[in-house]
């Protein structure tokens, strides 16, 4: 009998002047990007929470915390990577993640190919198994205001 889990994740940072912009792994060209501790990625962090969370290994601040100078301006892929060995390591396979970010501006469509193939491969799946879409905030609240934006992430396990 084939066993199935899922796991959800989501994260948020502030929108901050001089930083880049990276979702995904991938670099969006835009004059402001996201502050944090590593590379502010929230489309991987959401995203590796929501693996580890499928087997209830905790979250990304427990395996990778921010106080630790090892991960100032890590490169998200390693968290992410991360997560799916310690998934992999336990017997289970990904079949399949889904994503939302959600960004006031700029425009993220056509990057959502790119951002695709990169996750595929940080985990080692067909593109046909990551879900990645965008949405405004309508302008209303942090995300809508510019301020900060956020993703969310779900994902499935099965043995
Ligand atoms: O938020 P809203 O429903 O108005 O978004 C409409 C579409 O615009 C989304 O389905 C998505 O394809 C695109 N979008 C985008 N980049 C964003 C926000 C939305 O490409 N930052
Ligand atoms: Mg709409």
């Amino acid at each position: 009998m084939t066993a199935i889990r899922t796991g959800l994740g989501w994260d948020n940072h502030r929108v901050a002047d001089g930083r880049p912009l990276i979702l995904g792994g991938i670099t969006i060209p835009c004059e402001f990007g996201l502050d944090g501790h590593s590379d502010a990625d929230i489309l991987l962090h959401a995203l590796t929470d929501a693996l580890l969370g499928a087997l209830a290994l905790g979250d990304i601040g427990m395996h990778f915390p921010d106080s630790d100078p090892r991960w100032k301006g890590a490169s998200s892929d390693r968290f992410l990577a991360h997560a799916a060995m310690l998934v992999r390591e336990r017997g289970w396979s990904i079949a399949n993640v889904d994503t939302t970010v959600i960004l006031q501006r700029p425009k993220l469509k056509d990057f959502r190919q790119p951002i695709r193939e990169n996750i595929a491969r940080i985990l080692g799946l067909e593109l046909d198994q990551v879900s990645v879409k965008f949405k405004t905030a309508e302008k209303v609240g942090p995300v809508g205001e510019g301020k900060s934006a956020e993703a969310q992430a779900i994902a499935t396990v099965v043995k």
